[in-house]
């Protein structure tokens, strides 16, 4: 039997599984159409997605949502979370031990959306869904057939804010992502 959100929500709310769980405000599941056709999956939480409990709010994710504006994608007809459900303090990389202790949200979360295409964003989240050896300068906007879902990885928004010379590829990418999302939906 697969959860629902509502389910997967209680089990990451009463989450111990790792230290992340004692400085935490909130956690962060996802948000959008827990149905959709098109998920994408970030690194971990923020600041302000650990105070709003919502993921991709802060700088980085009003960034992104002008990618999905640009290539007319409604945000609300994604669905977007991350690895970790927990804020890394300073918002340092995730250790591969709270990666670990996450990943089984995240891989009940696959199953609830069953989405036809998962996009991660940024190199630590196409190093642990797509293929450990993944370089995001060389291989971001490649298309991956695994299993059933059709996967990309994207350059992470809060790359693009560090160095905007990269925004010219992202938007090409989005653009491609965007056409093969309405290819795959039936051209819709
Ligand atoms: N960066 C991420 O990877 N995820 C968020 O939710 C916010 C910033």
């Amino acid at each position: 039997m697969i959860m629902t959100i509502e389910e997967l929500r209680a089990q990451c709310e009463n989450c111990r599984k790792c230290a992340l769980a004692e400085t935490r405000t909130k956690v962060v599941i996802g948000r959008g159409d827990p149905h959709a056709d098109l998920m994408f999956v970030g690194e971990a939480p923020g600041q302000t997605e650990d105070e709003t409990g919502i993921p991709f709010v802060g700088a980085a994710g009003q960034l992104f949502d002008r990618y999905l504006i640009a290539a007319g994608i409604d945000r609300e007809e994604v669905y977007v979370c991350n690895i970790l459900k927990c804020r890394p303090p300073h918002n340092r990389d995730p250790l591969p031990e709270e990666q670990d202790a996450c990943i089984g949200y995240l891989r009940s979360q696959v199953r609830i959306v069953d989405p036809k295409i998962i996009v991660c964003l940024g190199r630590i989240s196409a190093m642990r869904m797509i293929d450990p050896a993944f370089r995001i300068t060389r291989d971001h906007g490649k298309f991956y057939q695994k299993g059933k879902f059709l996967m990309c990885a994207h350059y992470h928004p809060s790359a693009l804010l560090h160095d905007p010379s990269k925004k010219e590829e992202a938007l090409a990418d989005m653009l491609a992502l965007a056409e093969k999302y309405r290819a795959l939906r039936g051209g819709e």
